[in-house]
């Protein structure tokens, strides 16, 4: 192998990332051709989210999505992706109801190539993280704001503002850590809560709206493209707007094809003079 080569991110990857200070970059992604940019690009962890049902099915909340729905975006990343960690979100009722169910949804995120997969809770999840764990399967805890709670949260709402819920974080982190977790996801917190989970813990933190004192950064790709035109969070910072330029793009299109614009010549597939005038017709030069 030539020096410097690109390698597979694995877990002892992101421990080794960890531990010299290197920041660990994560981005969500849900179909071949982003993942395979995202590839390209660098990205450490690809987290094929169950946000997905919201940014390309269509859902106004993560709750309706299925595992069929979340296999199929899966395995689409994956069969783009060479060398970052993925990681398959369990949807809505996939690991809440038992611990079989827990492993064999888990397992069905393995056999299409993840790398582990990521489940919301802290303490309450702490047997199914172990039972997967035991599986031989990674685990991504998430804490926080967790979307598929977000009734008995009382919305989306930021967490840990207060140093009651701000410890109880913490001991969510912990239960989670001595569950067998790699890594821990935080979500919508204080930025000092996010720097106090992440002293807390020796698995690597990844902060979504949790500051920039956590292990890694990741957000929800469409946010940082601007592609989501419904909502954009105050954490995310977007790196280009690619609603408009798709707008653009698909208004210059209707007014091409409506004054004959487009297609020009150069977009036509040609036959032979010959040919047609085999079937008759006159060919004008
Ligand atoms: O589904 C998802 O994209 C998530 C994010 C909130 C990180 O879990």
């Amino acid at each position: 192998m030539e020096k410097g080569e690109r390698k597979k991110v694995t877990v002892a990857t992101l421990y080794k990332m960890e531990e010299r200070g290197e920041k660990i970059t994560f981005l969500t992604c849900y179909d071949y051709p982003t993942a395979l940019l995202e590839d390209e690009a660098g990205i450490d962890i690809i987290l094929v989210g169950d946000s997905g049902g919201m940014t390309v099915l269509g859902y106004e909340t993560t709750l309706p999505v299925t595992m069929e729905e979340m296999i199929i975006l899966t395995s689409a990343v994956t069969r783009a992706v060479k060398y970052a960690f993925v990681v398959g979100d369990m949807p809505y009722m996939s690991y809440q109801i038992s611990i079989e169910d827990a492993i064999r949804n888990s397992g069905r995120f393995m056999a299409v190539g993840c790398d582990a997969i990521k489940l919301e809770g802290g303490a309450r999840v702490q047997d199914t993280v172990r039972a997967i764990v035991k599986a031989g399967i990674p685990v991504m805890g998430h804490i926080g704001l967790t979307p598929q709670s977000y009734t008995q949260l009382g919305g989306f709402k930021v967490q840990g503002k207060t140093a009651d819920s701000a410890k109880a974080l913490v001991e969510d982190a912990k239960a989670l850590e001595d569950a067998g977790v790699f890594s821990i996801l935080i979500e919508c917190v204080p930025a000092k809560v996010g720097k106090l989970i992440t002293e807390n813990v020796s698995v690597p933190t990844l902060g979504l709206g949790a500051g920039a004192d956590t292990d890694g950064q990741i957000v929800i790709v469409h946010d940082m493209i601007g592609f989501f035109a419904k909502f954009r969070p105050k954490f995310v910072k977007q790196y280009c707007n690619l609603t408009e330029i798709l707008l653009n793009a698909f208004k210059s299109y209707v007014e091409d094809v409506k004054s004959g614009e487009f297609p020009k010549p150069e977009h036509f597939y040609k036959i032979s003079k010959e040919e047609l005038e085999k079937i008759g017709v006159i060919v004008k030069e």
